[in-house]
């Protein structure tokens, strides 16, 4: 372990999440109809390769407008926030994201990334930690989707700013992006904010171009989900069998990713037989787009209200600055 690794995990709050249960989740998942896998999954070492990939696909427009915008409004962003903030990430904040929001705000006093994955929490702070000596580092382990009790910094803090980029509120269906947005709300409390991106509603080839990469990049993420499966819970899904498809249903904006499969086949999980029909597609993920009016809406139903809004010049992603109702 390097020093600087040592040094975050003296810091580091360990909330012990329970393990995945990743059997229980797939065999529920297939007993459904129509069958669904959790894209929470996608996530492995090689799943998150090819997400890196697939940020810089020329497709993929997210991730380098969402840093154009928060660079180019950092100012802006800085100013609605005050100084002295605590600032609490959704994720494990390696990315240049965070940098910027670091970087850019006025003398924030503490940085709180909230992530599950230890080994990635530890990582990322330790190369943080340097960048950033007057700021204190106090990450916690723990799943961000359950209320995390908050370090509290040696300085007192102004107020709270939750940070959750990248649109990865669009990968949680209604009910549980709600719940996630209530709990930013009791992170950040009274006098809080919570500084959110969202991927704008489009023109609809534009998005699913995005999802759809010539490359294939995506496709390979997709498909990697099953290669997870068949390694760590034993199941047999014949990866040659079935195709990626991302389509963009406007009438509930967002991508529907399937995993179709090519011929009817058999999958065994944990002793259980689960009959694919030919054409049958199998839904891994939802990436969610947002209007200003669905956005809103959505953040209401969390007890939360839009304070600023910020998109680039196209209107392809936005950054909103959020306070309790
Ligand atoms: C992480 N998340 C916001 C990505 C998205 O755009 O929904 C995951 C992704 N799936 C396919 N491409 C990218």
């Amino acid at each position: 372990m390097s020093a600087a690794t040592a040094r975050a995990e003296a810091a580091l709050t360990d909330l012990q999440p329970r393990p995945d249960d990743i059997l229980a989740d797939a065999i529920a998942g297939l007993s459904r109809s129509p069958k669904q896998l959790p894209s929470k999954y996608f996530y492995d070492d090689r799943g998150s390769q090819l997400f890196e990939a697939i940020t810089r696909q020329p497709e993929y427009y997210l991730t380098r407008t969402e840093l154009a915008l928060l660079e180019a409004r950092m100012p802006a962003i800085a100013r609605a926030v005050g100084s002295g903030a605590h600032v609490v990430e959704f994720g494990s904040g390696s990315g240049r994201k965070t940098e910027l929001l670091l970087e850019g705000l006025d003398a924030p006093v503490a940085y709180t990334p909230i992530e599950i994955s230890r080994s990635m929490l530890l990582h990322s702070v330790a190369r943080l930690a340097p960048l950033f000596p007057a700021i204190e580092m106090l990450p916690v382990c723990a799943d961000f989707t359950r209320p995390v009790p908050l370090p509290v910094a040696a300085r007192s803090a102004r107020r709270t700013l939750v940070f959750f980029p990248g649109s990865t509120l669009g990968n949680f269906a209604h009910g549980d992006a709600v719940r996630l947005l209530a709990s930013m709300r009791r992170t950040m409390g009274a006098d809080g904010r919570a500084l959110v991106g969202i991927d704008l509603d489009k023109d609809p080839a534009r998005i699913e171009a995005a999802y759809n990469d010539r490359a294939g990049v995506t496709a390979a993420f997709t498909l990697n989900l099953l290669a997870r499966l068949n390694r760590e819970i034993g199941s047999d899904f014949d990866l040659g069998g079935f195709h990626h498809r991302a389509v963009y249903v406007p009438a509930r904006m967002r991508i529907e990713t399937t995993l179709v499969s090519d011929r009817a086949q058999t999958v065994h999980v944990g002793g259980h037989a689960f009959d694919f029909a030919a054409g049958e597609a199998m839904l891994v993920e939802y990436s969610c787009k947002y209007s200003d009016a669905a956005f809103a809406a959505l953040a209401g139903e969390a007890g939360l209200a839009v304070d600023e809004r910020w998109n680039d010049a196209d209107d392809l992603f936005g950054l909103r600055l959020l306070r309790p109702a």
